[in-house]
């Protein structure tokens, strides 16, 4: 076995990041793309003798598997926003539960039923965010996705992105008509030279929030871009970010308000909230009302006399789980997210919320030293990296009586959850949503009950 060499195999299974996994001349064989059930000719990539792995490419389907769809979009495999395009949407379901089962098997040593997962109300055009590297020549850029593992972006204006809907290509080709008639550099990493480096859009309720990410701050003059917007929108804000720093890192620190809406306002329900660009707000705008109300079942089961709400954003999940016969404190790190957040207890009279902006770590121990004797339920939902092993102390140490767990990442969900269960924690209920069709992703939902000696 060499690079470049042709074999011939079947996909036995898929791996947690969906790579389709086969076995060949004694190596285990590792091809994207390829689906359980396939039998493949795949280009040998990469050998690894001492392990016996081999990284290959998809070059055909002899035989397709019998989860196996033609990929409704022209650049799916190029282009890296997606990789499950070519299953069916019920393989997409079965391989996203086994993936949850799997990590928790291995990362925690814990056997869990298949849990349930509820399917997104849309499987295409349910993205309310997109953000496009800005790449090519000045008065030729290209704006677009990341070309699998490389930093060559495949062009939205010249392809659809089937995962969000109309606005995004508007976005896309308004922009980069803009940045070429302008006469505006794109940024070039490889000499860390250039101006404009990203456009990040968010689209909820008709409202467009819009952040040119640039190396240098008031060097553009947007005045043409605004015009276009205006045309196009009737609500629209337009940001500035001023990112200098040669990483991968997107924003770099507080977004400036150049014109237009400075927050989208909308409603859930008879919730009023309020979303500012930096803030994270969840991509998949309904399949987030499923998961808020899945949440807010699970907490309704519990006696709660306060509710600690860490990691809340811009409070919605906060809103839909306020009631008045308890305290409730919210704790998130981004300025802007609790600027919305506090906007929202104004505007939705949520007298008995405190929201505390602040690392979790710093203030949750503030809060919950006082808690000793009340029925506290905590809510949590971390960024990927999940909980660090002192906020699960906090909890266990002060008596948390019941921790809701959201995550969208079931590895290090399964970490944390296995921290919980040594510190006499038990799983009650496990729940799946998938926020993120065609992608590997899934969002996750734990119930954990401390149990009483
Ligand atoms: C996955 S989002 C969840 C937001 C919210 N629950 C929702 O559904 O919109 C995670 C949030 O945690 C915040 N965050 C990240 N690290 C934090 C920390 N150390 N302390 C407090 N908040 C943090 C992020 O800014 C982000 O808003």
């Amino acid at each position: 076995m060499k690079q470049d060499d042709l074999i011939t195999l079947t996909i036995e299974s898929q791996g947690v990041d969906g790579v389709g996994i086969g076995k060949c001349q004694g190596f285990t064989v590792f091809v994207p793309y390829a689906l359980a059930g396939d039998q493949i000719v795949a280009k040998v990539d990469f050998v690894n003798r001492k392990k016996s792995v081999v990284f290959a490419s998809l070059k055909e389907v002899q035989v397709p598997s019998q989860n196996r769809v033609e990929a409704p979009c022209p650049v799916f495999g190029k282009c890296g926003g997606c990789n499950l395009q070519n299953a069916t949407y019920q393989s997409q379901l079965q391989f996203k539960a086994e993936k949850v089962k799997k990590n928790f098997a291995k990362l925690a040593g814990i056997d869990i039923p298949l849990p349930e997962i509820v399917a997104s109300p849309l499987q295409f055009g349910y993205r309310n965010k997109i953000a496009l590297p800005v790449s090519g020549k000045k008065g030729k850029v290209v704006l677009g996705m990341y070309k699998t593992g490389t930093h060559q972006v495949v062009s939205l204006p010249n392809n659809d992105c089937l995962l969000c809907q109309d606005w995004a290509k508007k976005v896309a080709v308004l922009c980069q008509n803009f940045f070429n008639e302008s006469k505006i550099e794109p940024y070039n990493s490889k000499y860390n030279s250039g101006l404009v480096k990203h456009v990040v859009a968010r689209f909820v309720d008709g409202q467009l929030l819009l952040t040119v990410v640039a190396t240098k701050g008031g060097a553009i003059d947007y005045a043409p871009l605004k015009k276009q917007l205006d045309r196009n929108w009737a609500k629209w804000g337009l940001y500035e970010n001023v990112n200098s720093l040669g990483n991968n890192v997107i924003l770099s620190g507080k977004s400036n308000h150049v014109d237009g809406i400075e927050a989208i306002q909308s409603e859930m329900g008879a919730i009023k909230y309020f979303i500012h660009p930096d803030s994270f707000f969840q991509v998949n705008t309904q399949a987030k009302d499923l998961l808020y109300k899945k949440v807010k079942e699970f907490v309704q089961e519990f006696q709660t006399e306060v509710l600690l709400d860490c990691f809340s954003g811009v409070g919605l999940l906060t809103a839909s789980l306020y009631d008045e016969s308890y305290d409730t404190f919210a704790f998130e790190i981004e300025p802007s997210a609790t600027q919305s957040a506090d906007q929202m207890k104004i505007a939705n009279n949520l007298v008995r919320l405190q929201n505390v902006c602040g690392d979790v770590l710093e203030q949750l121990p503030k809060v919950i030293c006082k808690l000793k004797e009340k029925k506290t339920t905590a809510v949590v939902d971390p960024p990927r990296k999940g909980l660090s092993p002192q906020v699960i102390k906090m909890f266990s140490q002060n008596g948390a009586n019941n921790v809701v767990y959201v995550s969208c990442d079931s590895a290090t969900l399964a970490r944390d959850v296995g921290l919980f269960v040594q510190d006499g924690y038990s799983i009650s209920k496990i729940c799946c949503f998938d926020l993120f069709p065609n992608t590997d992703h899934v969002e996750s939902l734990v119930c954990l009950q401390r149990q009483t000696n």
